[in-house]
């Protein structure tokens, strides 16, 4: 538990081994379903940082890496539903085999929007791995494919997931005291 950041939390819902776990699993399944391909992995900034650092060392195939930032919450957390590219890839995708590496799907706007913007680029395919789905507050029906864990409607932080920025290096994902949400 660490010791700055852990009296903020009411409690952790996934373990560092939990992660671990599932990770190694998720890169297994993508080593398989990937072998013929032409891998591109796009981690979607800042969130899927750290969750893409380690999926990727799970993968033993030959794969390209780029990033893409999108605008989403600021500082709330709730989505505004206004989504725009801040950062766009540096790799050409026409006709290669994309996989979005993203830490969360809640409304489901963000990963819509990327998808339909990524899609007129014309790749070979386009499939979406997400550490946590939170099915609850979905209200864009998207298509993930590959999802680590299906968590009930709480806010979460760590493993890359931040609230104001902060608990993105959390090694676990957990839940805030709601007191450091008013404060
Ligand atoms: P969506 O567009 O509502 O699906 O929002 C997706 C983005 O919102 C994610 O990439 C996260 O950055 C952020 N987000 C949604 N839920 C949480 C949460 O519980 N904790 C931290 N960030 C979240
Ligand atoms: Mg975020």
């Amino acid at each position: 538990m660490s010791r700055v950041m852990g009296p903020d939390l009411e409690k952790i819902i996934i373990s560092q081994e939990q992660l671990e776990n599932r990770v190694q699993e998720l890169g297994k399944q993508l080593t398989k379903d990937y072998q013929d391909k032409q891998l591109i992995v796009i981690g979607i900034l800042r969130g899927a940082t750290i969750f893409l650092a380690d999926l990727v060392r799970e993968i033993d195939l030959q794969m390209e890496i780029d990033f893409m930032a999108v605008s989403s919450y600021g500082l709330a957390t709730k989505s505004s539903g206004v989504v725009r590219i801040i950062k766009d890839l540096e790799s050409t995708i026409a006709g290669r085999d994309v996989l979005i590496v993203e830490d969360i799907v809640d409304s489901g706007l963000t990963l819509k929007y990327i998808v339909e913007n990524l899609q007129s680029r014309k790749p070979n395919s386009i499939e979406i791995c997400t550490l946590l789905d939170k099915p609850a507050r979905r209200v864009e029906g998207i298509d993930v494919k590959y999802n680590g864990f299906v968590i009930p409607d709480e806010f979460v932080v760590g493993y890359g997931l931040d609230y104001a920025e902060r608990y993105r290096n959390l090694p676990y994902i957990g839940v805030l005291k709601p007191e450091i949400y008013t404060t």
